[in-house]
C-alpha cells in the first residue's frame, strides 16, 4: 500500500531530514513511529501525504508512482487518507461541528448523512458537548481530538496521525490509541507517530524506529533496546560555558 524506495529529503535549506529510506507498509497495518525530536518523522509523514516531496527515490502509494505527481492530482490522493496533523491545522473561524463536517463535504457528502455522522464521531473522540465551540475556546488536547475526529469522519483507507496524543492526558492517550486500534481491526491502515514509550510497549504493534533521518530499527521486539538508550539521548550536554548550579 505504502512502497519507500531509497527516499532521500532535503529541504531547501539544506537540511537533511531523511536518508535513503525503504519501508513497506501493507494494507491493514498499523504502525508506531518513534525517534527523538528532528529525526524526520514528520518529514516521513509528509512525503505520504504528498505535502513534501523527496529529494531522490520513489514512493509509490495504492500503485500510484507519486514522485511526481502533480499539484493538481493530491487532492485524489488524499481522499484515501485521514490526517491528524502535528499542529492541528483546525480553521479558526468554523466550530468544532463544522470543521468535522469540512471534511465531508469537501468529499461531496449530502448534509443528511453529515449531520448525524459529525456527532457520532465527535462522541467517539469525547467532545460531542464542545460542537458549537471555536477552535480557540477547546485546550490543546480538545482541539487534538477535533483533529482526530475529522480524521476518521470520512471512513479513510488510511489514517496518518503525527502525535494524536501529544496534548492530552495518559488516560486519554490511551483511549485514542485504543480507538485507532478498533479502527485498525475493521481493515484501515494506521501510522502513528508518537513519543509514548509505554503505549508503544502496551500495544505491540510493528514500530519503527528513525534515528537521524535513517530507519534504525523495524519490528515489534527492537523496541525495548532502542527505548532503553533513548530515555537519556534527548538530554543534551551542559555547553562548556553554563554553570550549574549545585542543588
Ligand atoms: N520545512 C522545513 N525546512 C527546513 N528544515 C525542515 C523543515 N521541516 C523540518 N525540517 C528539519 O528536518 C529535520 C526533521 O524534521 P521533522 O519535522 O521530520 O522531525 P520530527 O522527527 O517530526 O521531530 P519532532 O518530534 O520534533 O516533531 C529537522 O532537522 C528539522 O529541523
Ligand atoms: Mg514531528
Amino acid at each position: 500500500m505504502i512502497d519507500f524506495k531509497n527516499v532521500s529529503k532535503t529541504y531547501p535549506n539544506g537540511t537533511h531530514a531523511l536518508y535513503n529510506v525503504s519501508l513497506s507498509i501493507d494494507k491493514g497495518e498499523f504502525v508506531f513511529i518513534v525517534g527523538a525530536s528532528g529525526a524526520g518523522k514528520s518529514t516521513f509523514l509528509k512525503l505520504i501525504m504528498h505535502e513534501e516531496s523527496p529529494t531522490s527515490g520513489e514512493i509509490v502509494i495504492n500503485g500510484t508512482e507519486t514522485t511526481r505527481l502533480r499539484r493538481s492530482k493530491v487532492p485524489y490522493l488524499r481522499r484515501h487518507m485521514g490526517i491528524v496533523f502535528q499542529d492541528f491545522r483546525l480553521i479558526e473561524k468554523m466550530n468544532v461541528f463544522d470543521n468535522v463536517a469540512f471534511a465531508m463535504r469537501a468529499v461531496g457528502k449530502p448534509y443528511s448523512v453529515i449531520k448525524s455522522r459529525v456527532p457520532y464521531v465527535l462522541e467517539l473522540v469525547g467532545l460531542k458537548d464542545k460542537m458549537k465551540n471555536k477552535p480557540s475556546e477547546l485546550s490543546g488536547g480538545e482541539q487534538q481530538r477535533v483533529s482526530l475526529a475529522r480524521a476518521l469522519v470520512n471512513n479513510p483507507e488510511i489514517i496518518i496521525a503525527d502525535e494524536p496524543t501529544g496534548n492530552v492526558d495518559p488516560e486519554m492517550s490511551h483511549e485514542i490509541i485504543e480507538l485507532l486500534t478498533e479502527i485498525n481491526a475493521k481493515g484501515t491502515t494506521i501510522i502513528v507517530v508518537t513519543h509514548e514509550h509505554e503505549l508503544v510497549r502496551e500495544f505491540g504493534k510493528r514500530v519503527v524506529v528513525i534515528d537521524h533521518g535513517r530507519v534504525k530499527s523495524d519490528a515489534s521486539k527492537a523496541v525495548d533496546d532502542y527505548l532503553g538508550e533513548a530515555d537519556y539521548a534527548d538530554i543534551p550536554d551542559y555547553p562548556d560555558n553554563v554553570e550549574v548550579i549545585p542543588d
